[in-house]
């Protein structure tokens, strides 16, 4: 039976979310189904006024060639679309948060959608649910560079922000050498570790910190005086946006009434410079580490998740997220993905390896 199939992208971009759209508009095409795009979350169903068009792209090989390589996603995204905490401008200018997901229910009947298939993290994970509990069948393609998500050993967009920041690693150390400075690097990941381990452990930092392990900065000084000690006058620091010290909490930029973790680079730089006599510097890599063409690691995992996901709906696997299981890619109930964020576990052995290799990891 013929199927029209809705994609969504919500949340944060990620490199490989385009291979995504990719490999589900050719295995659903190639089932003889249809493909239809979502623009900008669910903003293309509820503002379709906001669009070129309907709000919709159609979905064709022909529209989706060339594309696997690009970043970013060729539908747009927003991480203020939540359907069922909508803010609506009221006439007078003030705004309300409202659940408007009736509306996109009428946008699937609309459209004549038989599935949605939504490419994103919790959040958007969490909306898949909401959306399949009234009675849309959802599959769920797990994106994010934090690979913060639970039922995946690895969201896609992951591997891309690990290696863009470990060439950053190489380039900071010419320059701390050169320069014998301690240099801090910040990067994303939100309450989770991930990008700064692997980073950090690929990129030989001296010192990592992640939010799983609250860090005693005088433990980081003493890293950094005994390198200088051993003639090693400069030092490589990779923090999580996420880390915080022992007792203390997470730092955040603020933008108006919106608050985004960043900043603890720039403490621990501040602390440091109060303890060793080396010149400190920072760099926070930001959305640096989102853009960009996916790796090749990212990009096949892409399309292993897109044509997972028109497979799942094939055998009427619905409302369920894929996931890579190595070997294989398997797939897991909504709500199992969303009961809590995949942290990094004291005990595995990447933390065991970085502390191997010596690197201090603040306590
Ligand atoms: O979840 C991806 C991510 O890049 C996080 O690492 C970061 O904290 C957040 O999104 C930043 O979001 P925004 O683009 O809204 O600043």
């Amino acid at each position: 039976m013929t199927k029209r199939i809705a994609i969504t992208t919500g949340g944060g971009d990620a490199p490989g979310l385009n291979a995504v759209i990719r490999a589900v508009t050719l295995a659903a095409t190639k089932r003889g189904w249809e493909c239809i795009g979502i623009r900008s979350g669910f903003d293309g169903i509820l503002h379709p006024e906001d669009f070129e068009g309907d709000g919709t792209i159609e979905l064709t090989p022909d529209t989706v060639r060339g594309i696997a390589h690009t970043g970013g996603t060729i539908l747009g995204t927003t991480n203020r679309g939540n359907p069922f905490n909508y803010e609506v401008e009221n006439e007078d200018g003030s705004t309300t948060v409202e659940d408007i997901s009736a509306r996109v229910i009428e946008g699937f009947k609309r459209h004549k959608v038989d599935v949605l298939v939504a490419i994103g993290g919790d959040g958007t994970m969490g909306i898949a649910g909401q959306v399949a509990d009234m009675g849309i069948p959802v599959v769920g393609v797990p994106k994010t560079i934090d690979n913060d998500l639970n039922g995946t050993i690895a969201t896609f967009g992951f591997d891309t922000a690990v290696s863009y920041a470990t060439d950053a690693l190489g380039r900071l150390h010419s320059t701390a050498q050169s320069h014998q400075r301690v240099m801090v690097m910040e990067v994303m990941g939100r309450h989770a570790g991930w990008i700064a381990l692997h980073c950090g452990i690929a990129g030989s930092a001296d010192v990592i910190l992640l939010p799983e392990i609250p860090f005693d900065i005088d433990k980081v000084a003493a890293k950094v005086a005994e390198r200088n000690s051993k003639n090693r006058k400069f030092s490589i620091v990779v923090v999580a946006e996420g880390a915080k010290p022992i007792g203390g909490t997470a730092k955040y930029h603020q933008t108006g009434d919106v608050f985004r973790l960043g900043g603890i680079g720039e403490l621990v730089a501040e602390e440091l410079r109060l303890r060793v006599p080396n010149e400190v510097r920072t760099v926070e890599l930001g959305h640096l580490l989102r853009g960009g063409s996916p790796t090749s690691r990212d990009r096949l995992l892409s399309f292993r998740f897109g044509a997972a996901a028109v497979r799942a709906i094939e055998e009427n696997h619905l409302n369920v997220m894929v996931g890579l299981d190595p070997p294989t890619v398997h797939y897991v109930p909504l709500d199992e993905c969303t009961k809590s964020i995949k942290l990094v576990p004291l005990d595995c052995d990447s933390i065991q390896t970085a502390r191997d290799l010596g690197t201090c990891l603040g306590d």
